[in-house]
């Protein structure tokens, strides 16, 4: 393990961004939102002064297995594995200093932003939508939502941690927030699914690599009305022929079936990978027209 900054992490200051930190080159990677996310206002300090540090730029690690290397309080570095979200979460701004800061995702403004235009195009105000937020995390998506008008998001997450973070870091943006475990979903959280009358479900950097598997956004697209909008994010080898996730037969049957209806469709450039690689997603925005298979 090397504990270098590869040239383009947090040992580079404010304001003088490293090679991968401009939009220049962040754009050469693929097609971007309008650039990195900045957040609220109180987490910039704690985002500033966190030391973040990735393995050199020449190892390799599978998604599943990427880290870095954090300074504690007394000064020693502790690795993080990217899939700890409990641990990320535990400390305010590390997500978005990892995620964003070091390796330019702008997914969710990304995905928020096609999402806009699909409503624009179908004549419906963002005002209505009631959205399932599912793997919503620390609420960045739920935030993103809020700027262009969606006024009921209901977060979902499996770790107790991710709420605490989004209650702390960006409080009242959810209407609810259940920590549960969608595939094993009991009657009372079912019920109080229900009961928000979701219109939309949006999983955003949450499906699949041990994450969010398939049965479990099968559950949440079944809470969501007929004709409401799905907005979700896959790396696009979920999606290929030879995938065994489940993923590709359930979204790529859906499509081919007319259950979900794709009115948006884009490749994009999710974030870098540790060797400063882009990770190459899938962006969705479809209708909801019947069941998944
Ligand atoms: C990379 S984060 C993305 C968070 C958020 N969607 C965003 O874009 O900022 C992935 C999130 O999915 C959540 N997650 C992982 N497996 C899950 C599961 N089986 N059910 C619900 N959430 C899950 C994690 O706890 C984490 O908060």
């Amino acid at each position: 393990m090397t504990s270098t900054v590869n040239g383009f992490g947090a040992a580079i200051p404010q304001g003088h961004e490293g090679h991968l930190g401009t939009e220049t080159a962040r754009r050469e990677h693929g097609r971007l939102g309008r650039g990195a996310y900045r957040g609220p206002r109180t987490l910039a300090a704690a985002r500033s002064a966190l030391r973040v540090a990735l393995p050199e730029p020449s190892s390799r690690y599978d998604q599943n297995d990427e880290w870095c290397v954090v300074q504690q309080p007394d000064g020693a570095w502790d690795e993080i594995r990217f899939h700890d979200y409990h641990r990320i979460f535990d400390v305010p701004g590390l997500y978005e200093k990892i995620f964003y800061d070091v390796l330019g995702c702008d997914t969710p403004r990304f995905m928020v932003n096609l999402l806009a235009d699909a409503l624009a195009d179908a004549g419906e105000d963002a005002s209505a939508v009631r959205v399932l937020d599912l793997g919503a995390g620390n609420g960045i998506m739920a935030e993103e939502l809020a700027t262009i008008g969606v006024a009921h998001s209901v977060g979902v997450d499996i770790l107790p941690e991710a709420r605490t973070a989004a209650e702390r870091d960006r409080p009242g943006l959810y209407a609810d927030y259940l920590v549960t475990d969608l595939t094993a979903l009991g009657a009372g959280d079912s019920r109080r699914l229900t009961e928000h009358r979701l219109t939309a479900l949006a999983v955003v950097a949450a499906l699949g690599f041990g994450d969010i598997p398939p049965e479990a956004f099968r559950t949440a697209y079944d809470h969501v009305a007929e004709g409401g909008w799905v907005v979700l994010t896959i790396k696009d080898a979920f999606l290929a022929e030879d995938d065994t996730s489940g993923f590709a037969r359930m979204i790529s049957d859906g499509m081919a079936s007319g259950a979900l209806d794709v009115v948006r469709r884009e490749k994009f450039r999710h974030r870098l990978a540790t060797d400063a690689s882009p990770l190459v997603y899938e962006g969705i925005v479809a209708r909801k027209r019947g069941p998944l298979a």
